[in-house]
């Protein structure tokens, strides 16, 4: 793999970020979408509140972490004390409540492997799951928003990445390829890694945001309006960072030993980590270290199947960017 290795980028890689910037441009939701969002989020709050006064909702995700697109469905956390009450109890009676209410579509799905309720607001179209309790993803919600605001390069080839990937079938975790916080972490990882580097390492720097969830201390340096010129002496185009992104992922990543780690902005070996061989289902075939939950893989769900289909779309994507001459309509191709 490591001979496909190019050292020369085709000589026109600037002339393609027109066109990327374009579709990025197409995907952006509108602040029409956001405010219809906002107000769907405290619609659901008051109901909740009438059952549990001291209950919150909170977006995450993409609607929260601005890596999404527009029509994409809403991810909402309900914080609740338990007291004694189970999940799928609380979870029932919210889905009773919504279901009350004229939601559509509400459906308690107490066995998952994370217990949602779904729902869609027939006003205003949006789908929406409702966890409980998931405040660490809430957190990494935060953490994922504030590295989008130093640099506007990450959103753009976040969401270019994500495009790619659901356009090709590689973003389905339940298939063994990775989760759309997967591919920004990789995208983040990646821009941390550029020199000069165009992402700072938040965790790495002064703690201005400290909060402890679950027993895991998320600490960082959370005033990023203090960054925005951080990635300025690099001027890498949109064009140029993707052939970079996936020429790096085709044939430069070292898949046997490295973890990548935003937390540390650079990399860890699998010996460190102790993620060398299969434990229970977590193969670490590809290994991304979550930035707080620093046990967790987000690769820990491709198996030995899945990661070569990974990787040959890398290698796919890769070679277009370098032979096509149409990247931006190639790359996107349906499987
Ligand atoms: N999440 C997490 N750990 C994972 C997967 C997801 O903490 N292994 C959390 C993250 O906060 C993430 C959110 O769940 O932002 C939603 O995950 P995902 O559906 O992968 O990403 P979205 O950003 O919502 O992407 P999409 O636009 O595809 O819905
Ligand atoms: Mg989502």
């Amino acid at each position: 793999r490591n001979q496909k290795r190019r050292l020369e980028c085709r000589p026109d890689i600037d002339s393609l970020t027109p066109s990327f910037l374009s579709i990025y441009n197409s995907l952006i939701p509108s602040e029409e979408e956001k405010a219809k969002q906002k107000r769907l989020i405290l619609s659901l709050e008051k109901l909740v509140v009438k059952e549990w006064p001291d209950a919150k909702l909170y977006l995450y995700g993409s609607c929260a972490n601005s890596f999404g697109v527009s029509n994409c469905d809403i991810d909402v956390c309900l914080a609740i004390e338990c007291d004694g009450t189970s999940k799928p109890e609380i979870l029932t009676k919210l889905a009773d409540i919504l279901q009350s209410e004229n939601l559509q579509n509400v459906q308690a799905l107490t066995h998952a492997r994370v217990p949602i309720v779904k729902l869609m607001d027939p006003v205003t179209g949006i789908s929406c799951d409702i966890c409980m309790n998931n405040l660490l993803a809430v957190v990494n919600t935060k953490l994922l928003k504030d590295y989008a605001q130093i640099d506007g390069r990450l959103r753009q080839l976040a969401f270019i990445v994500k495009h790619w990937a659901k356009s090709r079938g590689v973003n389905e975790t339940y298939r063994g390829t990775l989760s759309s916080y997967a591919y920004v972490l990789m995208c983040i990882h990646f821009l941390q890694q550029r020199r000069p580097a165009i992402l700072p390492c938040l965790q790495e720097m002064e703690a201005t945001y400290e909060v402890t969830v679950d027993e895991v201390e998320c600490l960082y340096f959370d005033q990023v309006e203090k960054l925005k010129n951080f990635g300025a002496r690099n001027n890498e185009s949109i064009g140029r960072l993707l052939w970079e992104f996936f020429d790096y992922w085709a044939y430069r990543h070292d898949y046997a030993n490295a973890v990548i780690s935003i937390r540390t902005g650079g990399f860890i070996s699998k010996r460190e980590k102790d993620w060398t061989r299969r434990i229970g289902n977590d193969r670490h075939l590809i290994c991304i270290e979550d930035p707080f939950e620093v046990s967790h893989d987000l690769g820990r769900v491709v198996d030995k199947y899945s990661i070569k289909v990974l990787r040959e779309e890398f290698e796919r994507a890769a070679d277009i960017m370098q032979y096509d001459p149409n990247p931006s309509v190639t790359l996107f191709e349906p499987y």
